[in-house]
């Protein structure tokens, strides 16, 4: 038999692969809340237009009503053949409602339909992350001001650098995640119009009031050009990029996680809960969860790159092809959803091993730059100069396998004979992480000034 909603000019129906290839209920079932919402806003709208008369509308909305706890009871039976959420549910309000249910199509269309029901569960996704950014954030100002003193190694090439804490490194995570954050929030005000009313792509001769669904709907306004509106995912490709550059963060702080919990490393011990054993390997404690956020990334960042895909060269409006969002989007939404909340986890679970950080921090020649810096300061020496002098201290120190900190004062006077007892002090890595008093640099003080910025925001 042929469709009920489309079939008037069809003698047969669909081969089973063409039904097979069209459906999309399988996924977009996850709108069916969305879709309920609009299509009230719709009828109401209508009956306030006198396009549908009252008793038609309240018909309507309390099947939809009816409908709608069906569905979250479980007890409503999704048909394939009834390719998409839109039509199973207007289907199902012709059984319960009878003939006033084929009223609620007048000027609409399936497109701004699935525009209109998408759009709002992209907002709503875009809420959600931005309460669970707002939390990881929460967690790294806690373990930042825990550990605003704690020194660790600051890393170049992964190479030891200079001395940062642990609560700075922690202060560049909120930074990133902050960035996230807003970029979710200017994502939400982007796409706050209305679609419903464009109808299939010319607008519709009905008198419709686009701005009342708009406002009922809790949007802005309505969108201001059908033809674009019916054409537009631009809202889906910016939840994936933001997605995208989150997960990107999330991969790095993955990668150090990584490796600040191995043997070698040492930084951190994760928690029992945010890791797993080894079947055959007693001792293993392997960082499963960070691994994973790392891998999720790769997902991700494929639901970015297949949307572009799926949009690049289409020709205005609406096509088909666009029925392709949304297993992206929901995919890398519930990805995001799970990395972000891993990590938050992790972040506030994992214990801080001070000491070792303290100790990797000390070697590898990481006060050398403060060496330098005192030969400036002190013995007025041009920065190049003392560059050069600190290299070959590092040179006798790495001769003699020993710190910089371990050279003697005649050690010292035999490369530069200006260099004084004095310049111990700066050869600790407390001092250095002390020193550095810059805005925006690692000494607690202004790490801590950092943290009051952002929890005054958070
Ligand atoms: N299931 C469709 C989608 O997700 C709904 C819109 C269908 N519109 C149409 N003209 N066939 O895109």
């Amino acid at each position: 038999s042929s469709n009920q909603m489309w079939g008037g000019r069809f003698a047969s129906g669909p081969d089973a692969i063409m039904e097979e290839i069209n459906a999309s209920i399988g996924f977009d079932k996850k709108l069916y809340g969305q879709d309920i919402r609009g299509s009230i806003a719709h009828a109401t709208m209508l009956a306030h237009q006198g396009i549908i008369s009252a008793e038609d509308k309240d018909k309507i909305v309390h099947g939809l009503n009816t409908i709608l706890s069906e569905i979250e009871s479980g007890q409503f039976e999704f048909s394939r053949r009834l390719e998409d959420i839109h039509m199973n549910i207007e289907a199902r309000l012709a059984t319960l409602i009878g003939p006033a249910a084929g009223r609620l199509h007048t000027a609409r269309s399936r497109n701004d339909q699935v525009a209109l029901d998408f759009r709002l569960w992209v907002k709503e996704e875009l809420q959600r992350t931005e309460k669970a950014l707002t939390g990881l954030i929460a967690a790294f100002l806690d373990r930042a001001e825990e550990h605003a003193e704690t020194v660790m190694p600051g890393f170049t090439h992964l190479q030891t650098a200079q001395p940062v804490t642990f609560g700075h490194h922690c202060m560049a995570y909120v930074e990133m995640i902050g960035r996230d954050r807003s970029r979710v929030r200017h994502a939400i005000e982007h796409m706050d119009e209305s679609p419903i009313g464009a109808a299939a792509l010319a607008g519709t001769g009905f008198p419709i009031d686009r701005h009342m669904t708009a406002s009922a709907l809790g949007f802005a306004g309505p969108t201001r050009n059908s033809i674009d509106t019916v054409s537009d995912r631009d809202f889906a490709l910016e939840f994936l990029s933001i997605a995208a550059i989150a997960a990107t963060h999330l991969s790095r702080l993955a990668e150090e996680i990584v490796i600040w919990s191995t043997p070698q490393f040492g930084f951190i011990r994760l928690s029992d809960a945010f890791s797993t054993g080894s079947s055959i390997m007693p001792q293993k404690k392997n960082p499963d969860a960070a691994e994973l956020v790392r891998a999720k990334t790769g997902r991700i960042n494929g639901s970015l790159i297949a949307l572009l895909t799926v949009m690049k060269g289409l020709p205005l409006a609406y096509s088909k092809d666009m029925q392709e969002d949304k297993e992206q989007v929901f995919d890398a939404a519930e990805s995001l959803e799970l990395a972000v909340a891993a990590m938050t986890g992790m972040v506030r679970d994992m214990t801080i091993r001070a000491d070792r950080m303290k100790a990797a921090a000390g070697s590898g020649y990481s006060t050398a730059t403060d060496l330098a810096d005192w030969l400036v300061r002190e013995a007025g020496l041009p920065f190049r100069d003392a560059h050069h002098v600190t290299g070959r201290a590092v040179a006798l120190a790495e001769q003699k396998t020993c710190d910089l900190a371990d050279l003697t004062l005649e050690d010292l006077q035999s490369i530069h004979p200006q260099i004084t007892a004095k310049v111990f002090d700066v050869l600790t890595v407390e001092a250095s992480v002390a020193s550095r008093t810059s805005f925006g640099g690692t000494a607690p003080n202004e790490v801590r000034k950092q943290i009051a910025w952002w929890r005054a925001r958070n």
